[in-house]
């Protein structure tokens, strides 16, 4: 642990050494070499505090939250000046190296200054991701997104031509810092007026009293069939330190409780149907299942008991990782399942029909939109909240409108 923090603080070091020359070759002025000192000892000593201070016990206070977000900020802005002037420092290294081997080098060993101009051009290129990262903290996290889709599928039953699913997803209302904002992004899951709305997981950080300030404001999603939902990861409190077993369990059954309590029908491992003109859609329901490390309590063959394969499936399982490893392999065929869990890592590049990356592709080969394999449809949801950096870039939240089509010929 010591070694761990020791090391922590040599690297915090080195690049706060590193920028600071660059502010130095920029100008010598003492107020703004100070101004620029303060600034960044400000952000590094809070964050390096509420670190020290986390407790298990909270969670992920928005105080944490937000000391980690200026961290973030300030390291990816440091860290590009300090890519810009290393890249000098090997050419100026160089030069000197090879000014020690030529001819009459006792007259000429030459080792040039640092020049103003490049650590301008740095400067200035670092100041745009830590800008974006600042206005994905103080506007880009409510910036709402609608995106729309049509899909198409043969074995559709003809009654549900046209059927709309609202899918949202990760709401973690415990971030939530603006009622007013958050109120606006429900609104614009009912303006979309679809039959029926699907949530993937995820309603808190960690404890289920984060529903309290929330309950009456999601409670008011509306649609004809209702709004399904599902756990995700962190909805079992598996994240905090609590007193007593006991406690957590009485947790979670707080906060089943509560979704119910909301009108929304919580599916674990279990299914539902919605008929229509003597025909149905089987809604499927699975707890959390993760690849890696995460918790394993999705089971698709207790979630499957009572349909058959003919029916026309829609699954909604909070991480995608399961789609990849249990959905695809299963002997059952799913047209369609709805995930969220990525976050679409909160920041990427994302413009629809050119660009979709994200540095959580790594991570996640399914990190955000739709995707299709073995003739059956994913969709990954960005997520409607946030967590830990409080904020988004270029992945904003995100609610997605699927209207279902029966195609005529195989798709
Ligand atoms: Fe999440």
């Amino acid at each position: 642990m010591f070694l761990s923090w020791a090391f922590f603080i040599l690297i915090i070091g080195l690049i706060q050494w590193y920028t600071f020359l660059c502010f130095k070759t920029i100008s010598k002025n003492r107020y703004w070499l100070a101004s620029y000192a303060c600034f960044s000892l400000l952000i590094i000593t809070n964050f390096i505090y509420q670190l020290y201070n986390y407790d298990r016990s909270e969670g992920f206070t928005p105080s944490i939250s937000y000391s980690l977000g200026f961290f973030i900020s300030l390291i990816v802005f440091q860290s590009i000046i300090v890519i810009g002037l290393f890249l000098e420092d090997i050419s100026r290294i160089s030069l000197a190296v090879y000014s020690v081997f030529k001819p009459k080098k006792e007259k000429n060993i030459f080792f040039p200054k640092r020049r103003k101009f490049l650590s301008q051009l740095s400067l200035a290129l670092a100041f745009i991701p830590f800008s974006s990262l600042l206005y994905g903290m103080y506007r880009g996290k409510y910036n709402y997104k609608v995106l729309s889709y049509e899909l198409e599928f043969p074995d559709l039953p003809s009654s549900f031509d046209g059927f709309k699913i609202t899918h949202i997803s990760d709401i973690h209302c415990g971030s939530f810092d603006n009622p007013e904002k958050v109120k606006y992004g429900v609104d614009l899951i009912n303006k979309q007026k679809s039959d029926v709305i699907m949530f993937t997981g995820d309603i808190v950080n960690n404890v289920s009293k984060e529903l309290n300030p929330w309950k009456k404001l999601f409670s008011s999603l509306k649609a004809e069939h209702g709004v399904y939902s599902v756990l995700g990861n962190h909805d079992y409190g598996d994240y905090m330190d609590w007193e007593t077993d006991q406690e957590k369990i009485n947790n979670l059954q707080n906060l089943k409780k509560i979704q119910r309590e909301m009108g929304y029908k919580l599916l674990l491992n279990e299914n539902d149907f919605i008929k229509k003109n003597g025909e149905r859609l089987a809604i499927l329901g699975v707890e959390n299942w993760g690849a890696g490390g995460f918790k394993k309590v999705g089971d698709l063959n207790k979630a499957i008991e009572g349909i058959s394969d003919s029916d026309f499936k829609i699954l909604l399982t909070h991480d995608p990782s399961h789609w990849r490893n249990k959905v695809i392999p299963h002997n059952y065929f799913f047209p369609l399942t709805l995930s969220g869990h990525t976050h679409g890592m909160q920041f990427g590049i994302d413009i629809p029909g050119w660009i979709k990356w994200s540095p959580i592709k790594w991570r996640y080969p399914e990190f955000a939109g739709l995707y299709k394999k073995a003739k059956q449809y994913l969709y990954v949801n960005r997520g409607f909240g946030y967590l830990a950096y409080p904020g988004r870039v270029g992945m904003w939240p995100e609610i997605t409108v699927l209207t279902l089509k029966k195609s005529k010929i195989e798709v």
